[in-house]
């Protein structure tokens, strides 16, 4: 029985732990942490005192068959009045931590460990996916939140629909996402990486499909993401702006990418998405697909980009993910989807 516990309890520290807020990574999990831990040793220590003295009650005046019973009493002021103020001196301690976080974690910085102001971020939160816009960069772009290491990120939060919660486990606390009402968030990333978010309030059948990915980049890492999703406003078609990759005349492009470029046109998925982080147009029903064929993941950090998954996605999206919006379209075949995949992959 022993051995078997100890295989249960031991399995779980085997890590690593990309989804636990006890690896806090960067300034407000930091925070947010030390309340946590704080806490923790006070209960530990209330427990150790509460169960010593039962458990020393329980020996030291355990009763003998031979023994009188004893005396029946109802009720003692003085040790309730003990037991009520104990705990509200408990409280009335953490409570100071706990006060000074919540006013701490409230406060986004006005400026970075790198000297920079912070970088704002606008998330919105669709039915289901994420939404990032960069409103001082002019980038829109989804499911993948890149920013550098080292600086504030300011978060303004809305939804474009129900109730959602932003959470990046290892970096920010968790918060909802209203319509029509905004909520901040801040965090600071002390160490590049991957590091996986998910929606942690219940929005409808595909709230489990809700996932993201941070993007801890380099400055340097971080500024040439910025360059070629901005490249992509250097050329615009009807007014709007488009990918680089469209530059290239249908005529010179590999067949198969320009077959797909004409059936990203003609099987309507222009409708929904755009292949441009500096589309102006706002309000588009689908995820914006600027950069999708280096993304790590699709459908809302559900699958992981491989051509596979995306041809499983386009062919048949309501069984990968059902209910989701895109439904009702033209079929598309396999060669179809194998040339919309090879345009979608020249998007970088
Ligand atoms: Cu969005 Cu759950």
């Amino acid at each position: 029985m022993l051995g078997a516990f100890a295989v249960v309890m031991l399995a779980g520290c085997h890590g690593p732990f990309p989804q636990s807020t006890l690896t806090p990574r960067g300034e407000f999990a930091a925070l947010v942490d030390s309340v946590f831990m704080k806490t923790v040793y006070l209960a530990a220590l209330v427990f150790v005192l509460v169960e010593g003295a039962l458990l020393f009650v329980l020996f030291k005046f355990r009763g003998k068959p031979s023994d009188a019973d004893p005396t029946q009493i109802h009720g003692s002021t003085v040790v309730e009045i003990i037991w009520t103020i104990i705990p509200a001196v408990v409280l009335a301690v953490v409570a100071v931590p706990t006060v000074r976080t919540i006013f701490a974690t409230a406060q986004v910085p006005t400026t970075s460990p790198d000297g920079q102001p912070p970088l704002k971020v606008e998330v919105i939160g669709h039915q289901w996916f994420w939404e990032f816009r960069y409103p001082e960069l002019g980038i829109t772009t989804a499911n993948e939140l890149h920013v550098p290491a080292h600086r504030a990120v300011d978060l303004r939060m809305k939804s474009n629909d129900v109730i959602h919660s932003f959470w990046i486990p290892q970096f920010a606390g968790k918060r909802d996402l209203f319509p029509n009402r905004e909520t901040r968030l801040w965090f600071i990333a002390d160490l590049t990486g991957e590091f996986p978010g998910a929606c942690a309030e219940f929005c409808g059948t595909e709230h489990g499909r809700m996932d993201f990915y941070l993007m801890v980049d380099s400055a340097a890492a971080f500024g040439a993401w910025v360059d070629r999703r901005r490249a992509d406003s250097t050329l615009t078609y009807m007014g709007l702006p488009k990918n680089p990759a469209d530059s290239v005349p249908l005529a010179s492009m590999d067949p198969k990418v320009a077959q797909g470029k004409q059936l990203f046109t003609t099987k309507t998925c222009i409708v929904c998405h755009s292949l441009s982080s500096m589309n102006p147009l706002r309000g588009q029903p689908g995820p914006n697909l600027s950069g999708i064929g280096t993304r790590r993941m699709i459908g809302a950090g559900w699958l992981p980009n491989t051509d596979a998954n995306l041809r499983d996605w386009i062919e048949h999206t309501q069984t990968v993910k059902p209910d989701v919006l895109m439904k009702g379209l033209p079929p598309i075949s396999d060669d179809e989807a194998a040339a919309l995949i090879a345009y979608l992959r020249t998007m970088r």
